[in-house]
């Protein structure tokens, strides 16, 4: 597989071998596809013809590596998430393990019960990362996936190396909000089951002042201006 430029965009040779894409984001297709004989996901970031297309080139190159970097960031934490086989951010492809594994959102769904051990997980996981100035970006309990009893997390394309407090916190609150808009009525346990993990890794003094900063967002409502302001800045 090759990236080459041709008159400013560029074409990924092989690309259009891969067929459908099994999954088709706002921002980004994602192909199963065989790695050295291995199966594994190929995340391509598809071009926004909106876009002027130097932005759209950087913004794509900017995510593809941020993703790469902040993925091998929370492995050597000892945090699940996919190994990295492959970058090419001029493409913007990421060829990645394939996780085989139902999401956190799907274990929700079937059996609700499972899903708080997860959850505790889950927050351990996010406190370590956090702890160490890592923030998630997008997370959602879609963008978490449950194999063999490990939480696995995906979708780092909006992750922080450097993160602020209210980064983490905006963090804690799209988890939030994920449950809230799809289980609402496992809100408290899988959030409660969520802290307990959190604070054990980043203690408890910690917990409570991003609990805190949680509380403000969502009083205010400002996370939704914030969100906006960034990503117009971006693009
Ligand atoms: N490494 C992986 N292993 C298995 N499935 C994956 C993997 N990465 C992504 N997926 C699947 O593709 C979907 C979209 O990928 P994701 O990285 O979350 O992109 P998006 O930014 O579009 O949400 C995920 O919700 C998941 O179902
Ligand atoms: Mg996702």
């Amino acid at each position: 597989m090759e990236a080459r430029q041709r008159g400013g965009t560029v074409a990924l040779e092989g690309l259009e071998e891969l067929g459908e894409p099994q999954y088709k984001g706002a921002e980004a297709y994602v192909y199963i596809v065989e790695w050295l004989g291995k199966k594994a996901v190929l995340k391509l970031r598809v071009p926004k013809t909106y876009r002027h297309y130097l932005l759209d080139k950087r913004l794509r190159w900017r995510r593809t590596i941020n993703e790469a970097r902040t993925v091998l960031a929370a492995l050597e934490l000892g945090v699940n998430a996919p190994a990295i086989y492959y970058v090419n951010p001029v493409a913007g492809v990421i060829v990645m393990e394939y996780i085989d594994a139902p999401s956190l959102y799907e274990i929700i769904e079937a059996k609700p019960e499972a899903a708080k051990e997860y959850a505790r997980r889950l927050g351990e996981a996010v406190g370590i990362l956090h702890e160490t100035g890592i923030s998630h970006g997008d997370l959602t309990t879609s963008n978490v996936l449950v194999k063999d009893g490990e939480v696995y997390l995906i979708d780092f394309g909006l992750a922080s190396l450097k993160s602020s407090e209210r980064e983490q916190a905006v963090d804690v609150h799209l988890y939030m909000r994920s449950l809230e808009s799809t289980h609402p009525e496992h809100v408290d346990s899988l959030l409660e089951a969520f802290l307990e993990g959190y604070s054990s890794t980043r203690g408890s003094s910690w917990t409570e002042k991003i609990m805190q900063l949680v509380r403000e967002i969502r009083l205010m409502g400002r996370y939704r201006e914030e969100r906006r302001t960034a990503w117009r800045q971006e693009e």
